[in-house]
């Protein structure tokens, strides 16, 4: 990897499960994994294999059948749970060990009730004991972005001395602002001994619906591995949507100056999976991937498009698979965007019949938020204005 790709870590298949309301089996777990495979992702991670049976079954099968990609396995920094996910993932090709643990005053004293001391050495031994296993060792501080600085620099280094290879900064709680994250990634890096010899990653989520922008200005700083899910699945408000930090490094490619090893014409066709499969419908304006996200409403939008694609599009629909855009003809177009759907409907009309056209059309148009094709042939018969 050289120092302009960003790794790109999916966790639909672990953090995007822990939505409410979604529960996958082994072979749904498996059928999105092969996609992720064919988009290009870098590393999986599959699952929690300690926290049941079946998550085991399921990261282990992906493990054995997936071979391009890392596949990784979340572990509690206890040494059961580290063992049980080499356990699950020591068949895959590139096996990764993802350990975490909660690193703020307010977890560590009202969820873990234990004293920082003892939590740092949890980390340092659970990250040892991942790498008498494996090479590939992952460290989170949850709630890295609550956690007193200090003690995150101690934590970090700690986990660094003790073999972890990627170092993860998770804003587990979605708190943070971009410019704030990407001071806190600046210190850190200024900070902790030899976070340059380690993969700097970002785990972002969108309880004030920031993740995307934490996880792009953590790029800016210098991170190197951004994690999230398709269609920004995850835990309450979900995670960092890929498919968005993808295309925004890809478009603003002038600004970050990076590159990742995704195809991204294959985006869209992941997360139309990714929705049948959990049954969680995309949005229809939800950026990238929304129905939305290519169609064109306003008169003056559409004149453009048809004028030159650039004036209001920033991505080709086709670079994420998208086969083209569309203009919805409605009470905001104008003649252009008629003109332009009679000519494909076969409908040549002189100014004047258009004119006439028109005027059906708007009368039409405030009755119907969308007039379709079947509308524009019934209205162009009933007018006997077959060209
Ligand atoms: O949000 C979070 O902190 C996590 C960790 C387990 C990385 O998901
Ligand atoms: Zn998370």
């Amino acid at each position: 990897m050289s120092d302009d790709n960003v790794i790109i870590f999916d966790t639909t298949l672990r953090d995007g499960e822990q939505s409410a309301g979604i529960g996958l089996t082994t072979q749904e777990k498996l059928v999105i994994a092969r996609q992720l495979d064919r988009l290009g992702v870098d590393v999986i991670e599959a699952g929690f294999a300690a926290s049941s049976p079946g998550d085991f079954e399921a990261v282990q099968a992906i493990a054995r059948e997936v071979r391009r990609p890392v596949i990784a396995s979340l572990a509690r920094c206890v040494l059961p749970d580290v063992d049980a996910a080499w356990n699950a993932i020591k068949d895959a090709e590139r096996p990764r060990i993802h350990v975490f643990i909660s690193s703020s005053d307010v977890q560590i004293m009202n969820q873990l009730r234990k004293n920082p001391e003892e939590v740092m050495d949890m980390a340092i031994a659970s990250v040892e004991r991942a790498k008498s296993y494996c090479d590939d060792v992952e460290f989170s501080p949850m709630d890295a972005t609550r956690t007193d600085i200090e003690y995150l620099y101690k934590m970090l280094e700690g986990a660094i001395a003790a073999g972890a290879t990627t170092i993860n900064i998770p804003d587990t709680v979605g708190y943070v602002m971009p410019w704030e994250f990407r001071e806190r990634i600046r210190l850190i890096k200024e900070n902790v001994p030899n976070i340059d010899k380690v993969t700097l990653s970002v785990h972002c989520h969108n309880d004030l619906g920031q993740a995307v922008g934490n996880s792009l200005a953590a790029v800016a700083e210098g991170a190197r591995q951004v994690e999230g899910c398709i269609n920004g699945l995850g835990e309450r408000a979900g995670n960092a949507a890929l498919e968005e930090v993808i295309m925004a490094l890809e478009t603003r490619k002038d600004l970050y100056g990076v590159s990742t090893n995704v195809n991204t014409r294959q985006i869209y066709r992941t997360s139309r999976l990714v929705s049948d499969i959990t049954g969680f419908a995309v949005q229809p304006n939800k950026a990238i991937v929304g129905a939305n996200a290519f169609r064109h409403a306003s008169g003056i939008h559409q004149d453009g498009v048809l004028k030159d694609r650039t004036t209001f599009e920033i991505m080709d629909p086709q670079s994420i698979g998208w086969p083209s855009n569309e203009l919805v003809l409605g009470k905001l177009s104008g003649r252009a965007g008629l003109r332009s759907r009679l000519d494909d409907l076969g409908y040549h009309l002189d100014q004047e019949n258009l004119n006439e056209a028109f005027e059906l059309f708007k009368n039409l148009a405030d009755r119907k938020p969308e007039v379709t094709n079947a509308d524009l042939v019934a209205l162009m018969s009933s007018q006997r204005r077959i060209a």
